[in-house]
C-alpha cells in the first residue's frame, strides 16, 4: 500500500523542499514544509518585538500567531503563499500579511535557529503540524518530522549532502531570486545553523532509526525522487 504520511527530514539546503513538493505533486498529497512555520515566527518576533532573543515573549507571540499556507495568490515563483494572523491583545480586528519573501531574507534566517531552540515554540507549533499530518497523504518537510512530530509516519527519508554542496545550492537560489549576498557568508551562516540544529537540546536535527538515508550531493533532483518512489513502492 502507498505510505500515507511520508516524512522527509534533513539538515539546511538537502533538497528537502523542492523534493517533497515534487514528490507531493506526483502522489497528489498535500505538501508541508514545516521550517516556514519556524520562519514565520521568526519574522513576527522580529517585526513585533525588535529581536528573538526574550524566549518567553517568542514563546507568547507563537500561541498567538495563527500562520496559514495556501495555495499560491501571485504568480511571482511562490511555491506557496504564506499568511499570518496576530490576534492584538487589545481585541482590535487582527491583521493579515502576506510574509511569502519576508521569511526567507537574511535577517530571519540569522535568528531562526534560536527561535528554533525554544522549547515552548516548538511545543505550540508541533501539535499545529501534528493535527495537520494525522490526516494523512502528507509529504512533509523538517528536521524532526520523522523523530517526533509524526514518528508513526509510514516512510521516513534523511536527505544529508556536504555543507559546501548545500551552501552553494542556496547561493544559487539566492542569485536567482536576484538578491546579492555571498557565497562565504551562506557558507558561514550554515554552518552556524547546523551547528544550532543538531546540537540543541529539545527535537535536535538526527535521522530517525527507522529512517533511509540519501545522499544527495552527487545526485540531480530527478535521481533521488527516483530514488523515493523506489522506496515507496516497496512499502
Ligand atoms: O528548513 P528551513 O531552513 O526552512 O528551516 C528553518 C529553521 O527551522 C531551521 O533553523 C531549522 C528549524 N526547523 C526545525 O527546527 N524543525 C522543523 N521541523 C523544521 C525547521
Amino acid at each position: 500500500m502507498t505510505p500515507s504520511i511520508i516524512a522527509i527530514d534533513g539538515p539546511v539546503a538537502s533538497g528537502k523542499t523542492s523534493i517533497g513538493g515534487r514528490l507531493a505533486d506526483e502522489l497528489g498529497y498535500l505538501f508541508f514544509d514545516t521550517g516556514v512555520m519556524y520562519r514565520a515566527v521568526t519574522y513576527l518576533a522580529l517585526r513585533y518585538l525588535g529581536s528573538a532573543q526574550d524566549a518567553a515573549a517568542v514563546a507568547e507571540l507563537a500561541a498567538r500567531a495563527h500562520i496559514d499556507v495556501r495555495a499560491p495568490t501571485v504568480a511571482d515563483g511562490r511555491d506557496s503563499t504564506v499568511v499570518a494572523v496576530v490576534a492584538a491583545p487589545d481585541g482590535v480586528t487582527p491583521v493579515e500579511e502576506d510574509i511569502t519573501w519576508a521569511i526567507r531574507g537574511g535577517e530571519v534566517e540569522g535568528s531562526v535557529s534560536l527561535v528554533a531552540a525554544i522549547g515552548a515554540v516548538r511545543q505550540t507549533l508541533t501539535e499545529q503540524m501534528r493535527r495537520v499530518g494525522r490526516r494523512g497523504r502528507v509529504v512533509m518537510v523538517g528536521r524532526d518530522v520523522g523523530t517526533v512530530i509524526l514518528p508513526e509516519a509510514d516512510l521516513k527519508v534523511f536527505l544529508t549532502a556536504s555543507v559546501e554542496t548545500r551552501a552553494q545550492r542556496r547561493y544559487e537560489e539566492i542569485l536567482a531570486r536576484g538578491e546579492d549576498r555571498n557565497y562565504k557568508d551562506i557558507l558561514t551562516n550554515l554552518r552556524e545553523r547546523d551547528r544550532i540544529d543538531t546540537s540543541r537540546a529539545i527535537a535536535p536535527l538526527r535521522a530517525a532509526a527507522d529512517a533511509v538515508t540519501l545522499d544527495t550531493s552527487d545526485l540531480s533532483i530527478d535521481e533521488v525522487l527516483a530514488a523515493i518512489h523506489d522506496l515507496v513502492a516497496v512499502r
